[in-house]
């Protein structure tokens, strides 16, 4: 079966009415921000909000006007820095010298904060970005499920802590310390999920944020400001609303900046890297581009291939960093494979985030779909071709997926990443061929393979896993269980994250160490017993 191309009036409403009420949205003026504690309204400029759904008036579709928020000036944001930095006071102030157990308290209360409003960031996810509302709701209870785990996680990291350690006659305790303030920003494809997964690291570690949303997926952060400011001390979790290019420079020009948890592309993490003057106290933490290949061998479990390359590829309409976004087919298996995947990208239903069932939904990026169509024409031009009935139409902010083959490795939309619903797919007859692929690729995140024979699947995985990070088998390229290592090689990310490692990366092992001697022993004893210090304790988090 096709892809159903719908009219523009079939396919996005034709008033608000239309949609279910729980699904509606109205014009959102997001004109507050979070610096120091206090939630302030922006008397400035703003910044408008287009929702990447249209409704189809009497003059035709129409991008809806979802909102605006504020469009902080360099000095706003320096004011934002300024008040990070003094809640961290050089490592002095209350929440980097709290203890774990007391900081895990103030994580612990935004929980419940957080999720009083999740219907409300759901339906915003749903209209800044497009997310379908089940992938909207699995990326907020992912989130607070992660939000627990690493309450959890660290819970355990400080149990190890709490006990000396005795080596060559010395006595010593060994903790995790914060590095001081930290700039988080997302991307826009989980705008939350992955904003928080470094944000909350960092607080619990006993760092200070200040935090930017990406460009698209800002409003949704609109309704947590109450929970930060509730559930933190002033200045430990600040906000940053406007254009990257005018907050951001001054930030990272400022030196002030210790730590930048940046995901998106790796471009603009090496220009913010470059802004910084003194790069060797900056830390980063990277989740960069990504163009994971998918692998399918001569003895594939082609349903089970086709299956997961679907979801791997055009989850999200393929705007993941792990997505699949090449497809190497073995050619004895091709033409078997392509017809059964542009069958199944023929079924995907094209629609609205809320509808029950939608797989593909409008893009958010402004020129996206022309830019897709560049790609696929430049394809075509190099001798692809369009597999499935409809793929590449074009409709205002929708783009019907499409299955290109055979695609020729020098076409750019084999060497990009096109974060989009656009399949190339290339023929394969040797399997070094994919090797030498993966080790030009300037990409090292994950690969997928598909095939029983464990001897061809071993030839490929050894080689594999020094290319990239995580070769999944027979299953599509995913960052989760968020417990595994989330990393990339070459331009694909800088650090590891996990749950666990989150803590490790946001931290510094920091000791205190003495000769065993009597009078030392003393006093480290006396220090304990009396619980004079945070750092030198024996305290147990249960
Ligand atoms: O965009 C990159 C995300 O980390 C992908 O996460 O594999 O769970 O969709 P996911």
């Amino acid at each position: 079966m096709p892809t159903l191309v719908k009219s523009p009036d079939a396919v996005f409403p034709t008033s608000i009415e239309q949609i279910p009420p729980a699904a509606r949205a109205a014009y959102y003026d997001a004109d507050h921000y979070l610096v120091d504690g206090e939630i302030r309204r922006w008397a400035g400029e703003r910044c408008e909000v287009v929702s990447p759904v249209c409704i189809c008036g009497p003059s035709g579709p129409t991008p809806f006007p979802l909102g605006c928020y504020p469009s902080m000036t360099p000095e706003a944001a320096l004011e934002a820095l300024a008040a990070a930095r003094r809640a961290y006071d050089h490592g002095c102030g209350a929440w980097p010298t709290m203890s774990v157990a007391d900081r895990i308290h103030h994580v612990e209360a935004f929980v419940p904060r957080m999720e009083a409003v999740r219907d409300e960031v759901v339906r915003l996810l749903m209209w800044e970005i497009g997310k379908t509302l089940g992938d909207a709701r699995k990326e907020f209870d992912r989130t607070v499920e992660y939000i627990r785990d690493t309450i959890e996680a660290l819970k355990e990291l400080d149990r190890t802590s709490s006990r000396f350690a005795i080596e060559q006659g010395f006595v010593a305790q060994i903790r995790r310390s914060p590095l001081g303030a930290v700039l988080c920003m997302g991307p826009y494809n989980y705008p939350l999920n992955e904003t928080f997964t470094t944000l909350i690291p960092a607080l619990i570690m006993g760092n200070t944020v200040v935090f930017k949303p990406p460009k698209y997926g800002v409003l949704l952060h609109a309704p947590l400001l109450p929970a930060f400011a509730e559930s933190f001390p002033p200045g430990v979790v600040n906000t940053l609303y406007g254009e990257g290019r005018t907050i951001i420079g001054p930030l990272m020009e400022s030196g002030e900046i210790d730590v930048l948890a940046f995901i998106g592309s790796a471009k603009v993490a090496a220009l913010l890297k470059h802004q910084h003057p003194r790069p060797n106290r900056l830390r980063c933490v990277l989740g960069l581009e990504a163009k994971n290949p998918a692998v399918i061998l001569p003895d594939a479990d082609l349903d089970l291939a086709v299956s997961e390359c679907v979801l791997g590829a055009l989850s999200y309409n393929g705007q993941r960093c792990t997505a699949i976004k090449i497809i190497f087919v073995h050619q004895s298996v091709a033409d078997a494979f392509c017809a059964r995947l542009s069958d199944a990208v023929g079924q995907l239903q094209v629609g609205m985030p809320w509808e029950e069932g939608v797989k593909i939904t409008p893009l958010p990026e402004d020129g996206k779909p022309a830019w897709l169509k560049r790609l696929v024409d430049e394809a075509v031009a190099g001798g692809a071709r369009i597999l499935n009935a409809g793929g590449g139409v074009i409709d205002q902010t929708l783009y019907y997926p499409a299955v290109l083959y055979p695609a020729a490795p020098a076409t750019e939309v084999c060497q990009v990443e096109q974060f989009g619903p656009v399949v190339p797919v290339l023929p394969y007859v040797d399997e070094q061929e994919v090797i030498d692929w993966t080790i030009r690729s300037p990409a090292g995140q994950q690969a997928a393979l598909f095939g029983r024979d464990p001897r061809r699947l071993s030839r490929l995985i050894d080689p594999l896993v020094n290319q990239v990070c995580r070769v999944n088998i027979n299953s599509q390229c995913q960052r989760g269980p968020d417990k595994f290592p989330f990393t990339g090689r070459k331009d694909s990310a800088e650090g590891t994250l996990s749950v666990s490692d989150a803590l490790r990366v946001f931290s510094i092992r920091s000791l205190v160490a003495a000769k065993t001697t009597e009078a030392n022993e003393q006093v480290v004893s006396q220090i304990v017993s009396g619980r004079h210090s945070k750092f030198l304790s024996t305290d147990f988090i249960f």
